[in-house]
């Protein structure tokens, strides 16, 4: 069955897990990057890594009508469980069976508040680990941290990592990431959907070749790919 991913744009995925859906980061009606329509979404699961509106924007209708599941940090999830919606609570190391997927949280070193200023806890990512042992680090939104040798350390399959600079590591830093990790593909992500994360992806992923073991694999927003 295997596990296929699709980049939406931004910090947003669609994963597919043994066939069943998963999304991460709902930023999808606001989002210049895609002209997806929410509705035709219908995960079981879905992963937030923070609480900034560029990645919870359509969380909770998407939830609400899908039923999914919403997993991240207590305090989004306690969020969630407010709106009535299906939450699961994890925390920074912790992980969890969910049957088609086992998810672990990482740290993440970045801010996590919700759109009207209140406290979103700790950002954080995943590591995803499939039925048939792939694993997949989405790191979220973050800075260069040297821990990311630890999480590589089992050995990695995908890295998903933002290179848009500003808000988060750039170009730079994700290839010093990416020789901590040492993952066997390198998927860019949180770059080029506005002006202040423009950035060369092609320049980038020639230094990923030439600079680290991971092959880029550089998805347009809506493409998809398979392990
Ligand atoms: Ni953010
Ligand atoms: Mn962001």
């Amino acid at each position: 069955m295997g596990v296929s991913f699709t980049w939406i744009g931004h910090g947003t995925f669609v994963f597919h897990f043994d066939g069943h859906e998963t999304l991460v980061d709902p930023f999808i009606t606001d989002n210049p990057a895609t002209d997806v329509d929410p509705d035709d979404l219908n995960p079981e699961l879905i992963f937030v890594t923070h609480a900034h509106s560029d990645h919870v924007a359509d969380l909770e209708s998407v939830a609400a009508r899908s039923g999914a599941t919403v997993v991240a940090n207590v305090e989004i999830a306690t969020w969630a469980g407010g709106k009535g919606l299906n939450a699961h609570p994890l925390n920074s190391g912790g992980g969890r069976d969910f049957g088609f997927v086992h998810a672990r949280q990482t740290i993440a070193f970045h801010s996590s508040s919700f759109p009207d200023g209140s406290y979103g806890g700790n950002p954080n990512g995943f590591v995803f680990t499939t039925t048939g042992g792939e694993r997949l680090y989405l790191a979220g939104d973050t800075a260069l941290f040297s821990d990311m040798q630890l999480i590589g350390a089992g050995g990695l399959d995908v890295a998903f990592l933002p290179i848009g600079d500003n808000f988060t590591m750039g170009p730079d830093d994700a290839v010093t990431a990416l020789q901590l990790l040492k993952p066997r593909l390198a998927v860019p992500m949180h770059y080029n959907t506005f002006d202040l994360v423009a950035v060369d992806v092609d320049a980038w992923a020639g230094r990923v070749r030439a600079e680290t073991d991971a092959e880029p694999l550089v998805l347009q927003p809506g493409e998809s790919h398979s392990l």
